[in-house]
């Protein structure tokens, strides 16, 4: 996507540095625009714990590429393999809810651990983490076409108005390595000349949505409006929200979703409304393996600090946090919630929209029968 004109993808290798891999620093978005090096593993698990980067397809490419960078550190170590198991504990233990961490980690560590010679096993960790990110940004693209579908239905119903859709946090192109998954049919659509219109939850307490959505689809000059967490239910009442798309962390192979927490609030009031709450769900956020979301998806709890404190534009201009809540009272942080999969009116995928069901993921993806 662009930013003030210029295409960027969110991770890239150096051109003049193949040692160095550089990523967009989301931490100061919208108010400046960082490009940040990575050059060491432990740097590249800073990146996905402290949310330099974010967003589960991110954080998956992100540790496919800290394991390039483990793979250029392990020349100097006696022992290789032994550092690579090393480098990969180091990044799994980053961030617990999005599963694409350890589908990439496991991806890299089963090509790289066969090969004893360290250059090929640097180009081979290089090549690997730049098909990872290719794979991606295919699968934002390929379910940016099948949402089309969705919004395209909707704009027929109305065509005198633009199609109002809300999403929650960020699943836009920051989030993934390019074009997003939530917001990938909101680009295609507006793209191919249907009017639409994005209510932006703002996503308390990092306000992914304030400060990034917002920020990417003014960058692509989609119509929006920032609202706050408890908006949604209201206009949803008043017929303002025509379609819920939001992205997921890892969904199970039932239809479960784990999202950004309030995802699950969205849902909940969209089935009450009668309004269509679709979530974006690549393959590599899907956990094969899992059955029951609420009790076996790993939810992060971060930092209270995150709660009790807000990031914001100062008037000197320099960004700066500020305290919101009394000096002695605590705060709980959860990073995630689950919504059932009764509540979803459907997944899409890179293979086509299926319901969120065992019976319709599997139709789209049956070697995980
Ligand atoms: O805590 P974050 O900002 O990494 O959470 C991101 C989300 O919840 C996204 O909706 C999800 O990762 C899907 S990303 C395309």
């Amino acid at each position: 996507m662009k930013v003030n004109g210029q295409p960027y993808r969110t991770i890239w290798l150096k051109s003049d540095d193949p040692k160095t891999v550089q990523i967009i620093d989301q931490r100061p978005l919208p108010h400046q625009f960082v490009i940040a090096d990575l050059t060491t593993t432990a740097q590249a698990a800073t990146a996905i714990r402290e949310m330099w980067v974010r967003g589960a397809p991110l954080i998956g490419a992100t540790a496919a590429w800290g394991m390039y960078l483990a793979c250029l550190e392990a020349v100097s170590q006696a022992d290789p393999t032994a550092y690579l198991h090393q480098a990969r504990e180091i990044l799994f233990n980053t961030r617990p809810t999005a599963v694409n961490l350890p589908w990439a980690l496991d991806r890299m560590m089963a090509l790289l651990l066969p090969i004893s010679d360290s250059t090929q096993r640097i180009e081979v960790a290089k090549l690997e983490a730049e098909k990872i990110s290719e794979e991606e940004f295919d699968n934002s693209l390929k379910m940016g076409h099948f949402g089309l579908d969705i919004i395209q239905k909707l704009h027929e119903q109305h065509p005198d108005r633009p199609v109002n859709i809300l999403t929650h946090c960020n699943a836009g192109w920051l989030a993934t390595v390019d074009y997003g998954t939530a917001t990938a049919p909101m680009y295609v659509a507006h793209d191919a000349g249907i009017p639409i219109h994005v209510w932006v939850d703002e996503t308390r307490p990092r306000n992914q949505g304030a400060r990034i959505t917002a920020w990417e689809l003014g960058q692509h000059g989609i119509p929006h409006t920032v609202i706050t967490d408890n908006t949604g239910g209201h206009l949803m009442q008043h017929g303002m929200v025509d379609l819920v798309i939001v992205g997921t962390d890892r969904t199970t192979r039932t239809g479960d979703v784990a999202n950004k927490i309030g995802t699950y609030l969205k849902a909940l009031a969209a089935w009450d409304n009668d309004v269509p709450f679709y979530v974006a769900a690549p393959s590599t956020s899907i956990d094969w393996t899992l059955r029951d979301g609420i009790q076996e998806i790993p939810i992060e709890t971060r930092d209270a600090r995150e709660v009790t404190h807000i990031q914001g534009k100062l008037p000197s201009g320099e960004i700066g946090w500020g305290q919101l809540t009394p000096d002695s009272s605590p705060a709980l942080n959860y990073g995630f919630d689950v919504t059932p999969a009764k509540y979803v009116t459907g997944l899409i995928t890179e293979r086509g929209i299926s319901t969120a069901t065992e019976d319709g993921l599997l139709e789209l993806f049956p070697e995980h029968s």
